[in-house]
């Protein structure tokens, strides 16, 4: 079981909400950066805290929700170690684990419903690294 981060502006309130209880259930330790309000919210101050969470603790994942997922993704991926990834379909929640090693997913409650993003987060949660000549490229664009 892993530590997953998550994290949302109030266009992702309701999705991170599921999501939470979703991983939690799984038995995931999950730890909620908020936002949990409706009030309007700027998504890169929940993106950044979220990135340097899951940067500082090798072996954590995040999850960002907004309304798209985009701009969460942007955000996060300013910083160093933080590999995030827009997801809409479960391949390419799987191959950006298997290739990418991607330690932050991000959803965006407009694009995807409940039940497909919960089983994006499934399968995100639960698709290893593959290693090997993914972990060389990944090393060309965020090395340690
Ligand atoms: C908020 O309206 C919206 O711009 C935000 O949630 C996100 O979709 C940005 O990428």
């Amino acid at each position: 079981m892993s530590t997953f981060y998550v994290a949302n502006d109030h266009a992702g309130l309701q999705l991170k909400a599921e999501v939470a209880q979703y991983l939690s259930s799984a038995g995931h330790t999950v730890i909620d950066l908020g936002t949990n309000s409706p009030a309007s919210t700027d998504y890169p101050d929940y993106a950044k805290a979220l990135a340097d969470r899951v940067a500082a603790e090798p072996g954590a994942f995040g999850v960002l929700v907004c309304g798209t997922g985009q701009g969460m993704a942007m955000a996060a991926n300013r910083v160093h170690g933080v590999r995030a990834a827009v997801c809409s379909d479960t391949f390419s929640a799987r191959a950006t684990r298997q290739h990418n090693n991607a330690n932050v997913l991000c959803l965006g409650q407009r694009v995807v419903g409940v039940g497909l993003a919960l089983d994006i987060v499934n399968v995100f949660a639960t698709t290893a690294f593959e290693g090997g000549r993914h972990a060389a490229r990944i090393a060309k664009f965020d090395p340690s």
